[in-house]
């Protein structure tokens, strides 16, 4: 509730005075005293504001017939003039009293008073409604409460298990050194004492020979300076002898060992692993960002090895590209009981290889977890079958055929077209094959469940596929099992008529709204075909997809003008926005557009090659897929739809081709289309039973697949 005062301010510029009055005449801007917003003021100010012709003509009439005869309308006037005259607004309800209050469930203004009475039960249901949505969350919130405070102290413990795991590695690596140390030096001493004794040996052998020598040289001496010639005679003889033996005596005088004793210690590498010792393992991957993608999640042949990749990515959805992160992969039976081994190959660059192979036949649950949490979309359900059930793939007769009749022709094709022959009856065609492929409609014709060059394809909540027959200019309607039930629309240019109808869409009470390319506008028709209004006319350049969101507004797409229109059901703009181009609220090729259950918008831009997800009004939310034939990208996409689950399917024109995303956009897989292959893809809806309706244009048929199974 606020003040209204202030809004009839702004919606009287015919009463320039008000503002004058209330904007100082050097302002440059405006400032609106409810929503804040700031507005750039003309050059002159205030006074160059344009006049609002629809206020001063409802002023003219009300003064010209002061009788008028529409109660309500004459209450606005009322309270448009006396806010006009600067009157306070007056209550019709309670005599005297001042609407000063505004009632959001009714829009409309109230006094104190009116505030007493139905307003009040309004604002306490609303409030009442508000608060029940807020405490339904609070289980959630306190499981959420609980789980992160179990990661936060999981963390705080695993990080004291490092420190002590630290701790004790380098107390065991010092114990080593030391130990080392201390054998080095025994070492040392050992070899050092060996040789010594070997040299003292040597060293006492040479003293004693000295000294031999020397106490002989003496005695003789002393003998010949002092003793008589007699006495010299006495010796001589047994001093020569000994002097001879001396002399002839083999001294040890080279030596017998050397003093090489060096310790040298190669410390260089052990330093550097010193510097490198312990690394810290560690990603910021979290469960529900990472996806996990590979037809092996769903489905297996028994005996054959299968493998699937998950890619970790953080909690803004950004690719971690580190590995080690911890991952489970467990694939269990119905009973419980584990199915198979799984292999883990950790790729070091954030994303991880799982490998399985499963013996014998079923259905299993194959779920994959990180850090504990279950990845995107885990547990899985996964159908094992014989390889003798799963047909060949038909990828080697694939050839480049030129695209088909319709859009940008200079984007070519991936295909195969199938003799017509195969297909020339109007009736459905269960699938021969085992693909994903449930049943196809149609050929090229003319006749009632024949189709020529066929684009949009909608379904409805009760059970009716809805094709538009674009060369044909018809809508046909069939069952969900595709029997055909009826067919409307004349060729041509007036109201009611259709020259191109492209796109095509059921509202919530089963209207049929349909783009009209050639005719530049949106027909709507009722359920059983008649011609109920038109809407964008004059406003639509090339209008191809069409969606309605759960407010029953109608999203077109106008491929020409590369803008997103979106329509009141009686044909009020609301918004548009886009534009040529390939910033992100541009389009260089808008074709079909999809609303999922958050009434987001998804628009697919077939020369962008990427499909581009925005708000309910408008704002560039994120878009996905490049150009090419890799999974998640694209060549050329076209239709697309989201199913219950907010995955997102998008049909693959140039690539001929289904994939299926989640909500995010993360790829998930494809729908097998290879037994009976699409050429050129269009249109794209759910049917209510869950299935995929695809507008195979190229083969002027509709096919229903199932997926994700
Ligand atoms: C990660 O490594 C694997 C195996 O080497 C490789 O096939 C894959 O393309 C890599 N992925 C990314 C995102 O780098
Ligand atoms: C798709 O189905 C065909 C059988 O029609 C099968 O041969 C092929 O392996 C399937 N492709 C995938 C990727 O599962
Ligand atoms: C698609 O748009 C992106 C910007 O969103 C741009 O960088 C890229 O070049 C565009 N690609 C094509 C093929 O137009």
């Amino acid at each position: 509730m606020f003040s209204l005062n202030f809004i009839f301010i702004y919606l009287l510029d015919s009463s320039f005075s008000c503002l004058q009055n209330y904007i100082p005449p050097e302002s440059l801007t405006l400032s609106c005293p409810v929503c804040r917003q700031t507005s750039i003021l003309p050059e002159k100010g205030v006074c160059a504001l344009q006049n609002n012709f629809f206020i001063t003509n409802l002023m003219e009439v009300l003064q010209r017939d002061p009788e008028c005869s529409r109660p309500e309308a004459c209450s606005v006037l009322e309270s448009v003039s006396a806010a006009a005259a600067g009157k306070p607004l007056c209550c019709p309800n309670h005599e005297g009293k001042v609407m000063e209050f505004y009632c959001e469930s009714c829009e409309t203004a109230m006094c104190l008073e009116c505030t007493e009475g139905e307003h009040r039960e309004h604002m306490t249901a609303v409030l009442k409604t508000q608060l029940d949505a807020i405490h339904s969350r609070l289980p959630q919130l306190t499981a959420a409460i609980e789980l992160v405070s179990e990661i936060s102290r999981q963390l705080s413990e695993r990080k004291n298990e490092a420190v002590a795991e630290i701790t004790s590695t380098f107390e065991e690596l010092e114990q080593a050194l030391h130990q080392r140390k201390t054998a080095l030096i025994t070492d040392l001493e050992n070899i050092c004492s060996a040789k010594q004794k070997v040299l003292q040996a040597q060293l006492s052998a040479l003293l004693q020979g000295k000294e031999h020598i020397q106490s002989s040289c003496s005695f003789t001496e002393q003998a010949l300076s002092h003793g008589s010639a007699t006495e010299v005679l006495l010796v001589q003889k047994q001093m020569s002898e000994r002097v001879n033996a001396l002399a002839r005596h083999d001294f040890p005088e080279k030596p017998h060992q050397n003093a090489h004793l060096d310790c040298q210690v190669e410390t260089e590498g052990l330093r550097r692993s010193i510097q490198n010792l312990g690394v810290l393992l560690t990603t910021a991957a979290v469960a529900h960002t990472s996806v996990a993608t590979g037809e092996g999640l769903r489905h297996a042949a028994t005996g054959q090895h299968q493998t699937i990749t998950v890619t970790t990515k953080d909690k803004d959805g950004e690719l971690v590209r580190t590995g080690n992160a911890v991952l489970k992969a467990e694939i269990t039976s119905a009973d419980g009981s584990r199915a198979a081994e799984t292999e883990i190959t950790d790729n070091k660059n954030g994303t991880y290889e799982v490998g399985y192979t499963l013996r014998s036949e079923g259905e299993y649950s194959f779920s994959l977890l990180l850090y504990g949490q279950p990845v995107r979309g885990s547990p899985f359900r996964l159908r094992a079958v014989k390889p003798s059930d799963v047909p060949q793939s038909p990828d080697d007769v694939k050839r480049r055929v030129k695209s088909p009749s319709g859009t940008g022709g200079h984007i070519r094709q991936k295909a195969v077209r199938r003799p017509s022959s195969m297909y020339s009856t109007t009736k459905k065609k269960e699938n021969p094959i085992e693909d994903e492929l449930i049943y196809r409609v149609g050929s090229r014709g003319r006749e009632k469940g024949e189709f020529t060059n066929l684009q949009g394809i909608s379904a409805s909540s009760n059970g009716r596929v809805v094709v538009a027959d674009s060369n044909n200019q018809c809508i046909q309607v069939f069952s969900n099992d595709g029997q055909f039930k009826m067919r409307f629309g004349v060729r041509g240019r007036s109201p009611g008529q259709l020259q191109r109808p492209t796109g095509v869409t059921v509202d919530v009470n089963g209207d049929i709204v349909v783009a009209d390319y050639d005719n530049r506008w949106v027909s709507i028709f009722s359920p059983d075909g008649k011609f109920k209004n038109k809407i964008g006319a004059g406003r639509l350049m090339g209008p191809k997809g069409v969606a309605v969101d759960k407010n029953g507004h109608i999203i077109t797409v106008d491929n020409k003008a590369c803008c997103v229109f979106i329509f009141q059901s009686n044909g009020k703009l609301v918004t548009k926005f886009g534009g040529r181009g390939t910033s992100d609220r541009q389009f260089a090729g808008p074709h079909f557009v999809a609303v999922n259950n958050k009434n987001e918008i998804i628009v697919t831009d077939f020369h962008n090659h990427s499909v581009k997800v925005y708000s309910a009004d408008g704002e560039f939310l994120f878009k996905f897929g490049s150009h090419g034939e890799g999974n998640g990208q694209f060549n050329a996409p076209t239709g697309v739809a989201v199913d219950a689950n907010g995955n997102i399917i998008v049909a693959d024109w140039g690539n001929s081709r289904i994939q299926v995303f989640d909500s995010t956009g993360s790829f998930l897989s494809y729908i097998n289309t290879s037994a009976d292959p699409l050429y050129g893809p269009q249109g794209l809806a759910l049917t209510s039973d869950g299935h995929v309706a695809v507008a195979d244009s190229g083969n002027h048929c509709f096919k229903v697949y199932r997926y994700l199974q």
